[in-house]
């Protein structure tokens, strides 16, 4: 097979994030394991793990995140947090808004079509195009790194008819083709602006303000058994980024985990 165009190398990558510390592999298990263990060495605050191909992909619970060679843009990034007692889910909801932020730029997107489901799927146009993995690593009590993994789907084919109706990609939807080096220093960019305001108003706002949920029906449930938590409506966030569910009893419920979808209005 002839290789994609912007197939991506250390060089492109040099050349896209100046003077950031990265790491770029072919082929690896998963950009995540080696961002952990470059972190615990001593890796520095925005440094990323940038691969073609994962063989162990992970997503949240457990979950599988495959992707052919050259179709995705995957990678890595270690953030060290700047304030003691910072909540690890400010560090996700920074990356969903900087990927966001990044992809409302390309040609044919804008804020519209690009939403946040909760915590922090990106979807374009209602199907899923980014995925993003927070994995803490502590040091007894205190957070020592956040590793961010993000997986935007970029060229992705999706022949499981599942996967089709609820994923999507980037491509099919700009009318362009994606520079994947371009658009990860982009991101890189806006997350480290927003990695040193985790804490602040203006990111829970950002991405409060994106969410595709608030005021609708929804239902979480766990997203390992499938066993519902709640259902009713999604009535806010707050600022440790749980989601207020306010069931048919009218009680509210936080919910921290899980997995939430929108419920269709039953016909009569
Ligand atoms: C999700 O379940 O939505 C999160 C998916 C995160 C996938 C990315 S791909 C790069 C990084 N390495 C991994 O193994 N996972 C994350």
């Amino acid at each position: 097979m002839s290789e994609h165009p912007e197939a991506l190398n250390a060089e492109r990558l040099r050349i896209a994030l100046g003077e950031r510390t990265f790491q770029f592999l072919e082929t690896t298990s998963s950009t995540n394991d080696v961002a952990q263990r470059w972190a615990a060495d001593g890796a520095p605050h925005g440094a990323v793990v940038v691969a073609e191909f994962q063989t162990e992909g992970r997503g949240r619970f457990g979950r599988r995140w495959q992707a052919p060679s050259g179709t995705a843009l995957l990678f890595s990034v270690v953030l060290r947090p700047a304030q003691l007692n910072i909540l690890p889910v400010r560090y996700g909801m920074a990356a969903a808004v900087s990927v966001r932020s990044a992809l409302i730029e390309l040609p044919a997107l804008d804020s519209s079509v690009v939403k946040l489901k909760w915590p922090n799927d990106v979807q374009l146009h209602g199907r899923k195009v980014c995925g993003i993995l927070l994995e803490p690593l502590w040091r007894g009590a205190s957070l020592e790194a956040i590793i961010v993994g993000v997986g935007i789907n970029v060229r992705v084919p999706f022949d499981e008819p599942e996967l089709s109706a609820t994923a999507t990609n980037l491509e099919a939807h700009c009318q362009a083709s994606i520079d994947r080096a371009l658009l990860l220093a982009d991101i890189l960019k806006r997350l480290t602006f927003w990695s040193a305001h985790a804490e602040g108003l203006a990111l829970f706002q950002a991405w409060r303000a994106a969410l595709n949920m608030l005021g609708k029906r929804v239902q979480a449930a766990d997203a390992t058994t499938g066993r519902q938590i709640v259902a009713g409506q999604a009535l806010d966030v707050d600022e440790d980024g749980a989601l207020l569910v306010r069931a048919d009893d009218g009680k509210i419920h936080r919910v921290f985990a899980g997995e939430v979808t929108l419920q269709k209005p039953s016909v009569k």
